[in-house]
């Protein structure tokens, strides 16, 4: 893991990695490098620990120039981060180079191997091992540069996305992928390679996205794909729709912060053409040739990692309480490994905003293997999730960089509400006129959630200031609001490195509130209409024992906003609805905390965006 891009063309290669390098920043990262094909008669290679912007330092010193190259952002999986184990690798005898996301797993076994014939290695990582064995097999027969990585590759048991150069071959670029995604754009003489498509649209709109056991061979003027069998395969050149201003900052400070304010408008979007409120329909355009199937599972089995776990537990609730359909949520990374009761007919549904997420794909594959009927949803068009699963619906939030998952979350909970909402329709759980409230409600989130963002900011920043030096944090909600209270703790983890935790709120007194005096601030999610009665009591718990409340409730509500020390008002709404509004206060929470703490909210510490690896 975790950012390739690599360029061949007319243009000095230079800056076109760099930019590219950068703009793949926000996938998480620890280290940096690159290699260009610079016409002299041995490779010049470049690698940094740090950010993209040592590696450019690094590289000032020289003037390098050269119209092919291949750069790399390493997130360590084997060996530590260090400028001898970032990438890209390079062969014994200096000819080939080579950058890959994935793990090569047998990698130990081919090590050993290649150490008996005299392969000596410098770093610890499975890529030199494997640009040690595409060296072995091209020496061997003296064969070309794509020739030795397809014969070598049937070798390796793993996941990877790589791209290769050779000293020998200075036109020639050899990409392969299986398991890890890699896009080519294809632009006026010229190509470029990455790991998506961020680097490469603002040279191209037109690319081609390799599929698993695909190699391409790309020269200046030609891109050839073939198959591990040495087929020649036809090219699907497809057009992306991204525009160059959704992955800028756009004058915020931080990616997220943008991210977070863009969910009014995301939010719509995710509702575009889906759900109509006066004609009275709500419609997954996915989900259309499916839908008895759904009606007449016995269970539906949710599966995600990280944010999209805490989506589709909120989705859990809705399809249940709408659709009266038993709804299971599994980590994916849990689900693949224990063997898990499927049959036939069964529905699986993988949630993952990247769609490229190792153990979310490896589950929906599983299920699939299984007889199960899979379904998507995903964020990032084209993505592997996308392509794998049965059918599926996109969340239409546009690209996200920050690390820290936020509209990504919404756009979900979005989706599974129209999932909840047409079911229910269709099955007849919910009246008519009840499905035309809900509906109604429905299309005024997005408008409920600028509100949010327009009204709350001031005051938590104040909080976020009270709270900036707390070393734990407890969030608590109950029903649809605990899976807020989870994503809300996440988010506090993640960006400012506070520990959090969350809870049912009615299990506080089962263990967390042990922790409860003076240092521990509660974030209380009480947008709740039913339990009311029970939260209040918790927060009165809570006081008794000396901690600060947060709470996050609906306007108008009193009896939480005098007990409490800070409330947070929202705009009412449909009970069901509320997570879409209670999120938000906590999302710009986490924020503010991580920016006075001083923490690089976008990038934050050893974690990946995208994790392609188990
Ligand atoms: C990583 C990210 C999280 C994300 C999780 C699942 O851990 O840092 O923000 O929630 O992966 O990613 P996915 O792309 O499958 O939603």
């Amino acid at each position: 893991m975790c950012g390739i891009v690599a360029y061949n063309g007319t243009k000095n290669a230079l800056p076109v990695i760099i930019k590219g390098l950068k703009r793949l920043e926000y996938r998480g990262y620890d280290s940096a490098g690159l290699v260009l094909q610079s016409g002299e008669d041995e490779l010049k290679i470049y690698k940094k620990k740090g950010k993209v912007a040592e590696l450019e330092k690094l590289i000032q010193e020289d003037s390098l120039v050269g119209s092919m190259g291949i750069g790399h952002t390493r997130w360590a999986t084997h060996g530590k981060p260090n400028d001898v184990n970032a990438h890209p690798h390079i062969s014994g005898n200096r000819r080939l180079s080579l950058v890959h996301n994935g793990i090569i797993e047998n990698y130990a076994s081919l090590k050993l191997a290649l150490e008996k014939l005299g392969h000596q290695f410098e770093s610890d990582t499975d890529t030199e091992v494997l640009i040690h064995l595409i060296e072995e097999i091209q020496g061997r027969d003296n064969l070309s540069l794509i020739e030795a990585v397809r014969i070598a590759l049937a070798k390796v048991v793993g996941a990877y996305a790589i791209v290769v150069m050779d000293l020998e071959e200075p036109d020639v670029l050899v990409a392969a992928r299986k398991s890890s995604p890699l896009v080519i754009g294809i632009g006026e003489n010229e190509f470029i390679v990455a790991s998506d498509s961020t680097p490469i649209i603002e040279y191209t709109k037109k690319v081609v996205y390799l599929k698993d056991d695909q190699l391409a061979v790309i020269t200046k003027s030609n891109l050839q794909l073939i198959s591990m069998e040495n087929q020649k395969m036809p090219l699907s050149i497809q057009e992306i729709e991204m525009e160059l201003d959704r992955i800028e900052k756009g004058g915020y400070d931080y990616f997220m912060m943008k991210e977070i304010h863009e969910q009014p408008v995301t939010v719509r979007d995710s509702m575009l053409g889906r759900v109509n409120a006066r004609e009275g329909w709500a419609r997954l355009g996915g989900l259309n040739d499916h839908i008895n199937r759904l009606i007449n599972a016995n269970r539906i089995t949710l599966v995600g990692c990280g944010t999209s776990w805490h989506s589709a537990l909120i989705g859990e609730y809705l399809i249940e309480k709408l659709a009266r359909i038993p709804v299971e949520v599994e980590y994916a990374s849990e689900f693949r490994y224990r063997n898990p009761v499927i049959n036939e007919g069964d529905i699986v549904m993988a949630i993952s905003q990247s769609g490229e997420t190792a153990d979310t794909m490896a589950a929906l594959k599983s299920a699939k293997d299984m007889g199960a009927f899979t379904y998507g949803i995903v964020n990032v068009v084209g993505s592997s999730i996308a392509r794998l699963a049965d059918a599926g619906s996109y969340i239409h939030a546009g690209p996200e960089i920050g690390v820290a998952s936020t509209k990504a979350f919404t756009g979900q909970v979005s989706i599974l509400t129209i999932l909840a909402l047409q079911l229910a329709h269709r099955k007849g759980t919910i009246s008519e006129s009840r499905f035309r409230e809900l509906l109604l409600a429905f299309e005024q989130i997005p408008s409920k959630i600028q509100t949010v963002l327009d009204t709350v900011g001031e005051k938590i920043k104040y909080i976020a200031k009270e709270l900036k030096d707390a070393n734990n944090a407890l969030y608590l909600g109950r029903g649809k609001s605990f899976p807020v209270a989870l994503e809300g703790a996440l988010k506090l983890k993640e960006i400012s490195y506070i520990h959090a935790e969350g809870y049912p709120a009615a299990e506080m007194k089962h263990g967390p509130i042990a922790l409860i005096d003076e240092n521990m601030p509660i974030i209380l999610i009480a947008t709740n209409q039913d339990a009311y009665e029970k939260i209040v009591s918790n927060v009165q718990e809570v006081k008794a024992r000396g901690g600060v409340v947060i709470a996050i409730v609906a306007e108008g509500e009193k009896t939480i906003t005098e007990i409490a020390d800070y409330a947070i008002h929202i705009p009412e709404t449909e009970s069901i609805f509320s997570p879409l509004l209670s999120v938000i206060p906590l999302q710009l929470l986490s924020y503010y905390i991580a920016v006075l703490r001083g923490c690089d909210v976008d990038q934050p510490r050893n974690l990946a965006k995208s994790v392609t690896v188990e």
